[in-house]
């Protein structure tokens, strides 16, 4: 079937989109004709100015929300900037939604429409878990289908539910560099208690597991290094940091049983020694919070922990991961694409946070809003200073504080600008307790 592309007042040349015999392109030049071929027609995605001469672009937005729902992707082509243009819910409606300044070339635009009608139709390959190859090793039955995929949008199933099959599949498949194999999402709970029971089972087996387990723990022991360093500082009681050496471990171990996660988790941890040991520290600092809050409950300290872990993990570069304010001067060289990951990155990392099995409840919602900030300037949604959970704003205040004392001399004059600062910056709404909190963490120092 073909996918469908409007257009709406977008006079740029998209030849190259039109030649493609995948997709069809309907275009128009008012809002009111855009209401009327809508009537008619359900586009997949829908690119539209801002600017019309019988009205503007909301009108449009507004309408497919109310008649077509949020499944149609919406993109901004426009020069008006993303602030005036987008909702705070914009994002949110649908991950896929964009915004593109028009000063970006036509050739962007084509390459994000591509792009675009690409992830649309991955959605369906979405329903599919990835698991490493090496899972399905130890086995010759599973209680579910088992597919490969061939390619973004094509998947083959290559053993069923139930039967039996031979390791020289496995090894076939894995001599033709495939690296991973896919079950179907629904399927995914079952798979997932299968390979652990039956993992659990085996001595010889719980062995290899431990094997790997110490591997990982050597990779980070540099990162951990550096987190005690600024835990020391603290003066923090001996007993507190063994308990939040126990959780940040069981997060890790947590994680790495989602197998859409572990991979990333693994080579952030190889490969992205900055962003493994900011994790680790917000995991710390905001568990001290929590602590001298009183709110430290296991449960508590682990949602603070998991989402510490996981809440830049769309994201691979420390230069991107400490972009705090978009529209601060500094960062106006980024380009629009940057921009718009950066934007997006909670809520990518949110809905991944989501594949990990019986997920402590909040966990996603602290990701999600870990960069709101409480003059309601942060994204992606601009939240006041009440709309954040408390929980969320202790992970804020912890991520800030990090952010500020990383590769920097803790001494009495920059820690009393530190407190300054931040009385001003949180004493509102659900950000004044954790304030409060990280208060009373730096009173022994
Ligand atoms: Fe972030
Ligand atoms: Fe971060």
């Amino acid at each position: 079937m073909k996918m469908k592309v409007l257009l709406a007042g977008i006079a740029v040349d998209i030849n190259k989109l039109q030649l493609d015999p995948a997709i069809e392109v309907i275009r128009t030049s008012s809002v009111s004709e855009t209401l009327e071929v809508l009537q008619r027609n359900i586009p997949d995605v829908v690119i539209s100015e801002f600017v019309f001469k019988d009205g503007n672009g909301a009108v449009i937005f507004k309408s497919i929300q109310e008649k077509l729902g949020s499944e149609v992707v919406f993109v901004w082509y426009t020069s008006k900037s993303d602030e005036e243009v987008c909702d705070k819910d914009f994002y949110l409606l649908n991950p896929l939604n964009r915004y593109i300044p028009a000063s970006a070339p036509a050739e962007d635009l084509i390459e994000a429409i591509k792009d675009t009608l690409a992830k649309k139709e991955e959605k369906e390959i979405g329903k599919y878990v990835r698991v490493s190859i090496e899972r399905f090793k130890k086995f010759n039955s599973l209680p579910c289908d088992v597919f490969i995929k061939l390619s973004d949008n094509k998947v083959i199933k290559i053993i069923n539910k139930d039967e039996m099959y031979s390791q020289e599949i496995i090894e076939k498949y894995k001599g033709k560099g495939i690296k991973y194999l896919f079950v179907q999402e629904g399927d995914f709970a079952t798979f997932s208690s299968f390979v652990y029971t039956t993992l659990r089972s085996s001595v010889a087996v719980a062995r290899d597991d431990a094997k790997a387990n110490s591997e990982e723990i050597d990779v980070s022991e540099k990162d951990i290094a550096v987190v005690h360093d600024l835990i020391r500082h603290l003066n923090v009681e001996q007993s507190t940091v063994a308990v939040l050496n126990e959780v940040s471990t069981t997060s890790i171990r947590t994680i790495n049983k989602a197998p859409a996660l572990k991979d990333t988790v693994m080579s952030m941890m190889k490969e992205k020694g900055y962003l493994y040991g900011h994790c680790l520290m917000i995991s710390y600092i905001s568990g001290l919070i929590a602590n001298k809050m009183r709110c430290d409950s296991k449960t508590t300290l682990q949602q603070l922990s998991i989402a510490a872990i996981l809440h830049d993990i769309a994201l691979d570069s420390e230069e991107l991961a400490r972009v705090e304010d978009l529209n601060d001067e500094k960062n106006s060289p980024l380009d629009w694409k940057t921009k718009e990951k950066i934007k997006k990155h909670p809520i990518v990392a949110a809905n991944l946070a989501t594949k990990i099995k019986d997920l402590l409840p909040d966990v996603s919602s602290i990701i999600l809003s870990h960069h709101e900030r409480p003059d309601g300037r942060g994204f992606p949604r601009g939240l006041g200073p009440t709309a954040v959970l408390q929980i969320g704003c202790i992970f804020i205040v912890a991520e800030d504080f990090v952010n500020r004392v990383c590769c920097q001399e803790l001494n009495a004059e920059f820690l009393t600008k530190i407190k300054n600062d931040f009385s001003k910056k949180y004493g509102k709404g659900n950000f004044r307790a954790p304030l409060q909190g990280l208060l009373d963490v730096l009173a022994k120092v």
